[in-house]
C-alpha cells in the first residue's frame, strides 16, 4: 500500500498546479514503495517512465506560470528544477543498470520525494503570492497545455 504523504498542507492554492503536485508526490511515493517491496522491474520501470514524462510537462507548465506572473523567484525555481531533473536522470540510469537496491530506495525517498515536498513548501508557494501582481491574462497557460 502506498504511504499517503499528500495532504492539503502541501496545496499552494492554484488548483491546476496542486493537482500536478499531488500526482507527482503520489507517483514518487508509489516508486519508493515498489522499490522497497522489490516489485517486478517492469512495474518499477513503468512508474519511472510516467514520472520522466510528467516531471518535464509539470516543470514547463509551472515555469511558464512563474514567468507570466513575474514571480521574483522564477530563475531560482528553474535552477532547482534543472537540478531535480539531473538527479532523476541519474537515478533512472542507475535503475536501468542495476535494478532496485536499498541505496536506490533511499535516494528516491530523500533526493526525489523529500526534495520535491520541500521545494513545494519553499519555492512553489511563492507563485500564489505573485499572482496578485498585474498580469497579461492572454499569456497564461491554458487548460489544454496543462498536464492532467
Ligand atoms: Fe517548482
Amino acid at each position: 500500500m502506498p504511504n499517503p504523504i499528500w495532504n492539503e498542507t502541501l496545496e499552494i492554492g492554484i488548483p491546476s498546479i496542486d493537482r500536478q503536485h499531488q500526482q507527482l508526490v503520489e507517483q514518487m511515493t508509489l516508486l519508493v514503495d515498489a522499490m522497497r517491496e522489490n516489485r517486478a522491474n517492469e512495474e518499477i520501470a513503468n512508474i519511472i517512465q510516467f514520472l520522466d514524462r510528467y516531471i518535464s510537462q509539470h516543470f514547463s507548465f509551472e515555469e511558464h506560470c512563474m514567468a507570466t506572473y513575474c514571480c521574483p523567484i522564477a530563475c531560482q525555481n528553474q535552477d532547482a528544477h534543472r537540478q531535480f531533473v539531473q538527479t532523476f536522470q541519474q537515478i533512472k540510469t542507475q535503475f536501468d543498470r542495476e535494478g532496485s537496491s536499498l541505496s536506490l530506495v533511499l535516494q528516491v525517498n530523500q533526493s526525489l520525494l523529500d526534495w520535491f515536498i520541500n521545494h513545494i513548501r519553499k519555492i512553489d508557494t511563492q507563485l500564489a503570492r505573485s499572482m496578485t501582481c498585474p498580469v497579461n491574462y492572454s499569456q497564461l497557460p491554458t487548460k489544454t497545455n496543462a498536464p492532467q
